[in-house]
């Protein structure tokens, strides 16, 4: 049974403010004060874990070792099948310094055509961990699965969105409605299972 998270404050293991809001919102039927990493002052550390379980892990467990509360952090990318799950650990790193995704997605078709690979399958992954001071964690992993197209579609969502289109739908990530991305996406699995396991009443 997972340990149910029965504090008043949560510190998101990010400096990115989009993703401590997204993560407040859904949080917020909890009454739970969120902060982030930046406003206690917590450096990002290293990504030195091989998995994105032990990335999300190092993340919330440097937090909250640092501020002594709690700690929730993500860790996230995409596994493409023929290519033996590459980007993923290093799907923003594929992005290069200038964070271009359309060079991340590019790098990602050429690698394919390299390969001369005819399964165009791949999946994101979303890795959520949740750390107590006392040296306990939960962890959780949503998935979703579909297909690479070429050339990306769409202008919608981000990072590899607009080449991935999702099985069973005729829109890709990129030109979906943030709100059905919303819906069906790796993080929104592993909230929901976050959410059920630790913090729903
Ligand atoms: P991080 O978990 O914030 O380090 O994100 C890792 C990288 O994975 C992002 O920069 C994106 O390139 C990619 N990624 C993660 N989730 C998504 C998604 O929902 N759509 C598109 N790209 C994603």
């Amino acid at each position: 049974m997972a340990r149910r998270f029965d504090g008043k404050q949560l510190v998101i293991a990010s400096h990115n403010p989009g993703k401590v809001r997204e993560i407040g919102e859904l949080l917020s039927p909890f009454r739970i004060a969120v902060t982030s990493a930046a406003q206690h002052g917590v450096p990002e550390p290293e990504e030195t874990g091989t998995t994105f379980l032990a990335n999300a892990a190092l993340k919330a467990r440097a937090v909250t070792q640092a501020t002594g509360l709690p700690s929730l952090a993500d860790d996230s990318g995409l596994a493409v099948h023929a290519l033996d799950g590459e980007p993923g650990i290093y799907s923003a790193r594929w992005a290069g310094p200038s964070k271009d995704f359309s060079l991340a997605m590019k790098k990602v078709e050429e690698a394919l055509a390299a390969k001369g690979a005819a399964d165009r399958g791949a999946h994101f992954i979303c890795a959520l961990a949740l750390a107590w001071p006392d040296g306990h964690a939960e962890h959780f992993e949503g998935r979703v699965d579909g297909t690479l197209v070429w050339p990306p579609r769409g202008t919608r969502g981000f990072g590899y969105d607009p080449m991935f289109l999702p099985d069973g739908h005729a829109l890709t990530f990129g030109e979906m409605e943030p709100a059905r991305k919303h819906d069906m996406s790796h993080r929104a699995r592993a909230f929901a299972d976050l959410v059920l396991a630790c913090f729903r009443p």
